[in-house]
């Protein structure tokens, strides 16, 4: 599996990263914004996430997902300690992420690439998104905010 930044001239993997964010508006805004890379095995996109500078010292993920055939089989972490290797290679001090309430697997996953919660955005995407999110049973109400320093 190779990781590389998508260029300007070429298309997002849409459908991938609608995955991980259901407004398509929000995600064409960042990809425009922010860096994409992409994960490709044998020719194909199977991973993306996207890096966008917030200030002078952080970035924050924006986006990560995988294509679903491929799930649980360590695409996720690479892409994220992908991510933070970029990040630190390029100066930046801290790495931010958000996921839902109610994103069980994304809250496991992100504390083991070493993120801590830092923050709770209460009720976030009830205001932010039209249709109401389950997962888990759970309603997607309140955006847990996750951050790791990158430099010591
Ligand atoms: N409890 C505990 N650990 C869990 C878990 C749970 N419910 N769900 C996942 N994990 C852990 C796995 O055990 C694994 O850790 P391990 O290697 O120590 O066992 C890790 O999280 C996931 O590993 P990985 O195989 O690298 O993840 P993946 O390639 O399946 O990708 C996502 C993870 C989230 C990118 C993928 O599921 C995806 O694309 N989901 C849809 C998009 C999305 O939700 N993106 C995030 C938006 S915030």
């Amino acid at each position: 599996m190779n990781i590389r930044k998508l260029h300007h001239n070429e298309q997002p993997p849409m459908k991938l990263l609608l995955l991980a964010d259901p407004s398509k508006e929000k995600v064409t805004d960042y990809v425009h914004n922010g860096d994409c890379y992409i994960a490709e095995k044998s020719g194909e996109t199977i991973g993306v996430y996207v890096l966008l500078k917030t200030d002078a010292e952080t970035a924050e993920l924006m986006n990560i997902a995988v294509k679903e055939s491929a799930h649980g089989k360590g695409i996720g972490k690479k892409l994220i300690k992908d991510a933070v290797q970029r990040a630190k290679n390029t100066g930046l001090k801290t790495l931010e992420v958000g996921t839902g309430n109610s994103s069980i697997g994304q809250l496991a996953l992100y504390q083991k690439c070493g993120f801590r919660i830092v923050g709770v955005d209460r009720d976030f995407f009830v205001r932010h998104y039209e249709e109401e999110i389950y997962e888990n049973g759970i309603q997607c109400r309140d955006m847990v905010r996750l951050a790791q320093r990158l430099q010591a």
